[in-house]
């Protein structure tokens, strides 16, 4: 019978940029993956943080060529969408490749102030506040204005949030509008929660921006649920957007920013196959093109990125506790975590990772179940993106089984919860940072061990 690593070499092209294998051991980014496990032992989540500045240069690149390619006018800035994962040490790493922010809710003007405490941006630097806002979030918006953050926007979100700001702002600042945008045809509803319907635009522009001498239009802002991909429904809501852009540049002079949002793909499994370089050319080459036919300045565009900034960024191991067959096919493997918990949208949103084993290499193999340590029934993980099976390395007396969730670096901690109570009260996992010295030796280290039951009493009142 084939070993793993023929079946894994049979089915992709492996192996691939991020991943190789060595001594039956997987190595993730150049990372010997069985060194780590062997240092911290498992479960534990990682982050290979150069991973983070390679994406954020990546997409600079590809809309810095598709502009040079276009002799376009405008030009391109990246933020970074805090939500999709507000650790400090990514924020860090980000910052420092000269991006900007976006923020999505009240806390997030905390987190702002305290980078800028430490230095890591300043005033200049743009704090795009998109978001149905409370008025704490609106009070701390308004302070970074009053306060000189120049370049903070609020994102208009609804007809009436910039009278809070008309009242309180007492500098002249910059506002941009959301454009809710039409939805998916097979989503639950039709247009977007988010946002200002098209129809209102003009009007919120004409009554409450266009004669107030303290505020002017900077941005129209526009988001889809569903992320930037080659589809008819993204040209046309594209098209939609940029149609709108022209039209209120005519009667809203100092609007001169598009900003796209985020939703730019990440690698989920190992057959993709998205063309970076050709998807910023096409929105590039479009928006110049309306632009054109309508005589319109070209704007700058701004986008949103969160998952592709710290998406593969990011995994997690589990050793392989024990096998369980229950009936004469279904064999589990049992790990020492769960997905519920660690990695939510596998549960909530049936995504799929790339998920292969990390040692055993040249072990026969069998299709197995995951099974999580939660007594939930759906706690389990048993198809992939390609296929509606899964396979690792048949178990050895002796000889653990590990295996890694990769690219889960976004959102599997705002969602999943940190440092709280989880279902079944399972721990979360020791955090292992992963980077570079100088010289390209790698150097790792633990940012925070394995959640205590003391933690948890205590937010549980014992
Ligand atoms: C307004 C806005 N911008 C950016 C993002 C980031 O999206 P992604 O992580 O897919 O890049 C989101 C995600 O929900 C969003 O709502």
């Amino acid at each position: 019978m084939n070993k793993y690593i023929d079946l894994i070499q049979q089915t992709f092209d492996f192996p691939t940029k991020e991943f190789h294998v060595e001594n039956n051991e997987l190595h993730f980014n150049g990372v010997n993956l069985m060194d780590i496990i062997k240092t911290y032992g498992t479960p534990l989540k990682l982050t290979y943080l150069p991973k983070i500045s390679e994406n954020i240069q990546n997409a600079k690149t590809y809309f810095g060529n598709a502009i040079q390619q276009h002799d376009y006018k405008g030009k391109y800035t990246y933020c970074y969408c805090t939500k999709s994962s507000h650790f400090s040490f990514v924020l860090d790493e980000a910052l420092k490749n000269d991006i900007h922010i976006e923020t999505s809710s009240t806390f997030d003007i905390p987190l702002v102030r305290n980078l800028y405490e430490q230095g890591k941006i300043n005033k200049e630097t743009y704090i795009v506040c998109n978001g149905f806002k409370r008025e704490l979030y609106k009070q701390y918006i308004t302070e970074l204005l009053n306060d000189g953050f120049v370049n903070c926007i609020p994102v208009l979100d609804n007809l009436s949030e910039i009278d809070y700001y008309l009242e309180y702002v007492k500098v002249p600042f910059q506002v941009g509008i959301r454009i809710a945008a039409d939805e998916e045809p097979k989503f639950g509803f039709y247009t977007s929660r988010l946002g200002v319907r098209y129809s209102d635009i003009v009007k919120l522009y004409e009554e409450k921006i266009k004669d107030n001498p303290n505020v002017s239009l900077k941005m129209l802002h526009f988001f889809l649920n569903s992320g930037i991909k080659d589809t008819a429904y993204y040209w046309s809501e594209l098209t939609r957007f940029i149609q709108k852009y022209v039209d209120l540049k005519k009667i809203a002079p100092s609007l001169d920013t598009m900003d796209i949002g985020g939703g730019w793909p990440i690698k989920t499994n190992v057959f993709f196959d998205y063309d970076y370089q050709y998807m910023a050319e096409q929105i590039v080459k479009n928006i110049k093109w309306m632009c054109a036919k309508n005589h319109t300045d070209e704007p700058h565009i701004f986008t949103e990125f969160g998952s592709y900034t710290v998406g593969e960024s990011g995994a997690v191991l589990y050793s392989i506790l024990d096998e369980k067959l229950q009936n004469d096919k279904e064999l589990w493997y049992m790990i020492d975590g769960s997905f519920i918990t660690q990695l939510p949208d596998s549960w909530g949103l049936n995504q799929k990772y790339i998920m292969l084993a990390v040692n055993n290499w040249d072990n026969e193999y069998h299709n197995i179940n995951l099974g999580g340590l939660t007594c939930d029934s759906m706690d389990y993980y048993n198809s992939e993106a390609h296929q509606f099976n899964i396979y690792l390395p048949k178990a050895e007396e002796g000889n653990k089984q590990y295996i890694g969730f990769f690219h889960t670096g976004a959102y599997q901690e705002s969602l999943g919860g940190y440092g709280g109570i989880q279902h079944c009260l399972i721990p979360a996992p020791k955090h292992v940072l992963i980077d570079r010295e100088k010289d390209g030796s790698i150097k790792h280290w633990l940012f925070a061990p394995e959640q205590n039951s003391e933690s948890m009493l205590k937010v549980l009142g014992y």
